[in-house]
């Protein structure tokens, strides 16, 4: 059994089978993109499930999601990808009856490195629902485009390359969820989710192998709980 409002420096693989199944509300994941295929590792330590993740043509294992699924109360599920994964996320998801969405976050400021492509201006965040599953927010939440200038501020501040905007996490949460509901990030970097978890009054748990990025999330939910007035800076110490 797992404690919730806490992030673990844990392969995900090895901490999901410490959560109770049936017990998550909402998950939210972006796991590693492939963005190159001939730029994949090979993996060094076949035992290990954090090399298999960037050993798939796919970017991440899909067992992560058939885990998730155990997981979940009921499917209920927003994942960032890019464009080439979104043709086997759709395929996963067909026999499992359920409703999705193609969510977009679109960068005003994308880098120049146009050749003979499209900008690289757009992400993927693709949801899932089982039927049944309810959708609340409001006509601003609900909006599937999300545009914004990428995020060098809290990219330089939390020292994290891939760092989402928290503004439209948030969104996915309050979308999705309601209070005291129990929101998991098993990718969870600088700890994105978790702070909006935190900021949305539901409860959480994240998984992030990365020491270093374990500890930037672990210090940004900190500064968040002493923000809040939920801790003190001696409960820190
Ligand atoms: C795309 S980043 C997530 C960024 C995050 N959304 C944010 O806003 O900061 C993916 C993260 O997953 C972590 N990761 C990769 N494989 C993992 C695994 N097997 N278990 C847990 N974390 C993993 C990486 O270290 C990385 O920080």
């Amino acid at each position: 059994m797992l404690k919730t409002n806490e992030i673990y420096n844990m392969d995900c693989m090895e901490g999901l089978k410490l959560l109770d199944n049936k017990s998550v509300d909402l998950v939210i994941i972006d796991p590693p993109y492939l963005l190159n295929l001939n730029k994949v590792r090979k993996p060094t330590n076949m035992n290990s499930y954090a090399n298999d993740l960037i050993n798939l043509k796919d970017g991440f294992d899909l067992k992560v999601l058939d885990i998730l699924i155990q997981k979940m109360k009921k499917i209920n599920i927003y994942i960032y990808c890019s464009k080439r994964q979104v043709k086997s996320l759709l395929n996963y998801f067909s026999d499992k009856n359920c409703n999705h969405e193609i969510l977009t976050w679109h960068k005003l400021n994308p880098s120049p490195l146009i050749n003979n492509n499209y900008l690289p201006d757009t992400e993927y965040i693709l949801f899932f629902r089982e039927r049944g599953v309810r959708l609340y927010g409001n006509y601003h939440t609900k909006r599937k485009y999300y545009l914004s200038l990428t995020n060098k501020i809290d990219k330089q501040k939390y020292k994290h390359p891939t760092i989402k905007p928290l503004e439209l996490i948030e969104r996915h949460i309050i979308n999705s969820s309601m209070e005291g509901d129990l929101v998991l990030d098993c990718f969870c970097g600088s700890g994105t989710t978790l702070v909006g978890a935190i900021n949305q009054n539901r409860r959480y748990i994240g998984f992030e192998i990365n020491k270093e990025y374990y500890e930037i999330a672990k210090k940004r939910i900190e500064e968040v709980l002493i923000k809040k007035g939920e801790k003190t800076e001696k409960d820190t110490i």
